[in-house]
């Protein structure tokens, strides 16, 4: 048994997540807790709510609520849809909460003492109304370029200019309105990548066995134009981490909070911390995951992110880990994703386009979407989600294949032989044939699994499920039974017991029709089929079961269509 922490990028708090968000971290980050659960091994999965910086103050604004209330209320909403996704995290924290206040907090003093941090004084806009400064979409004018009067300070919607908030003519502030406006200097923090360099370019170098999507990111940022920049981590803005060195005031950044980006991955820490806080846990608990001077050398660390992650995840957060000084862990390894498109457009969240969490769970239950998703996982290129490849997706893989299969099996036995497994008969070469086929596709779907490779190991799924239709058909103990019964019965046998190791294996795709399997299976031997001859002898004869309810509802035209108008607007 090993020790596995996984964590998935966590969700900004603003709004509901589309399908896009979904499959590029959460979903397949949960989709390797479960196996490695499965596998006998030690998971920590944790996840979180992305909480400070501007989109959540400008999202609270729009609600009408004080930002700390509406994050609360959205942490809430985001948590029970990740439930009906059968998200299996072992904690989904806030990057508000105190215990990541402190953390970064923490960091933030090593680094100042380590000499990696930089005070800079800049200009900025600073509205005398209101009270405070503005950063730049806090601040609305009229485009120099088109003349459209609702412009941002960093761009202009209209027609796509990027602005400087000194080009916008009538400026205002976005909170008040008011164009009692002035420039005045202010201090940042800046940490200083560049220093960190030599170090972070040797440790991705040796990661050879990244995806190349991973460190193809890294090494353009490391290498390209500029090189590593020093990064500014502060910000003029009331709602987030207040600037301390550890527990200690920091004179001059009065009022002052980090940069969102700067505190959002320490929350990874934070919420395993939460986690313990959460369970009756000591400070140890938590530690023995995150500190290698702490039992935390034998553990091993995968991240789950979309592609526009990966700057943050290769550099800036191990800068700031490195810069620490102190033991913490390292990520071992990085699975980064593509885009997921919707329907010859891209998910947008603020245009509303495509379909998103809850709506998802509104028409179908979480495991056709999981199944789809991750057998389209976009792992080698961006990938397209369009309502005719979804229906076909599930009518053929989950209806057909294995829904049919179980359902056959288990209707078939029950009416002719009875409800339990039947006893008697013998396994001949087609029998043996199979059982050597299953292993060896079992094997090589764990090897897929181990590798991280989503789409493969949905395929060999696949395979595996269709292996058992195609000798259910041969073997057709329908018309066995006719002419030799027991004989029928020991084929049923067989199949019973591999619908338990369906389940068992499919688990992490699908994890409620796998538990609907062993429910109607009546069983809770949920091993995992590491001797697959043994395992197709787990449940013996006489063991009761029951014909479950469908599995899978096939998705008709008509569903489709309805469908797909009604998800081809804009959500409000
Ligand atoms: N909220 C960010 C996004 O959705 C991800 C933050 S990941 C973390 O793109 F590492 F910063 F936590
Ligand atoms: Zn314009």
């Amino acid at each position: 048994m090993s020790r596995v922490l996984i964590t998935s990028a966590i969700p900004y708090i603003n709004g509901i997540k589309h399908l896009g968000n979904l499959v590029g971290s959460q979903l397949p980050a949960d989709l390797y807790a479960r196996y490695n659960r499965a596998r006998g091994h030690e998971v920590m999965f944790i996840c979180a709510t992305d909480e400070h910086g501007t989109p959540a103050e400008l999202a609270a604004k729009k609600a009408g609520k004080p930002v700390d209330e509406y994050c609360a209320e959205m942490h809430e909403i985001q948590a029970e849809i990740a439930k009906g996704f059968r998200l299996s995290f072992d904690h989904f924290g806030r990057s508000s909460s105190q215990r990541n206040h402190k953390l970064t907090q923490h960091f933030a003093g090593r680094l100042a003492d380590a000499g990696l941090i930089e005070e800079v004084s800049e200009k900025q806009v600073y509205s005398n109304a209101d009270g405070r400064f503005l950063p730049d979409r806090y601040i609305e004018g009229t485009c120099p370029n088109c003349g459209y009067d609702k412009a941002r300070g960093d761009q202009c919607e209209n027609c796509t200019k990027q602005l400087d908030p000194t080009d916008l003519i009538e400026p205002r502030s976005a909170i008040s309105g008011s164009t009692d406006l002035e420039v005045r200097e202010t201090k940042h923090l800046y940490l200083k990548q560049s220093a960190l360099k030599d170090q972070l370019d040797d440790w991705i170098q040796s990661k050879t066995d990244w995806p190349v999507l991973t460190t193809s990111i890294a090494k353009k940022w490391l290498h390209d134009g500029d090189g590593l920049q020093d990064r500014g981590i502060t910000r003029d803005l009331d709602w987030g981490v207040p600037v301390k060195k550890g527990d200690q005031d920091w004179p001059g950044m009065e009022g002052k909070v980090f940069y969102v980006w700067f505190d959002a991955p320490i929350e990874y820490i934070a919420g395993t911390a939460e986690w313990a806080d959460a369970n009756g846990k000591t400070d140890a608990d938590w530690e023995r995951w995150w500190r290698t001077d702490k039992g935390a050398d034998d553990v091993r660390y995968v991240q789950f992110m979309g592609k526009d992650n990966v700057p943050f995840h290769t550099l800036s957060f191990p800068a700031t880990i490195m810069g620490s000084g102190e033991p913490w862990k390292l990520v071992d390894y990085i699975k980064s994703f593509n885009y997921l498109n919707y329907d010859g457009g891209q998910f947008s969240t603020s245009q509303g386009r495509g379909v998103f969490m809850d709506q998802a769970l509104s028409i179908l239950p979480a495991d056709y979407w999981r199944w789809w998703l991750l057998s389209h996982a976009p792992e080698n290129s961006d990938a397209e989600f369009t309502w005719e490849n979804f229906q076909s997706s599930v009518n053929t893989d989950l209806a057909n294949v294995l829904g049919n299969f179980v359902s056959r099996v288990t209707k078939f036995c029950a009416s002719k032989i009875g409800p339990h497994v039947p006893e008697g008969g013998t396994y001949g070469e087609a029998e043996q044939a199979l059982i050597a086929d299953l292993t060896a596709r079992i094997r090589s779907y764990e090897a897929q699994m181990d590798a991280m490779e989503v789409r493969k190991a949905a395929n060999e799924l696949r395979a595996i499920w269709a292996v058992g239709n195609e000798y259910l058909q041969a073997a057709a103990p329908w018309s066995v039974f006719k002419t030799d019964p027991v004989q029928a019965g020991a084929i049923i046998r067989l199949m019973l017991n591999l619908i338990r190791v369906y389940a068992v294996i499919s688990a992490p795709f699908i994890p409620d029709a796998a538990a609907t399997m062993l429910a109607a299976l009546k069983t809770n031997n949920n091993a995992w089929p590491d001797d697959v001859t043994a395992a197709l002898d787990a449940l013996k004869p006489g063991h009761g079961f029951e014909v479950p309810e469908v599995l899978f509802a096939k998705i008709s035209d008509e569903e489709r269509e309805e469908w797909q108008k009604k998800f081809a607007g804009v959500r409000t």
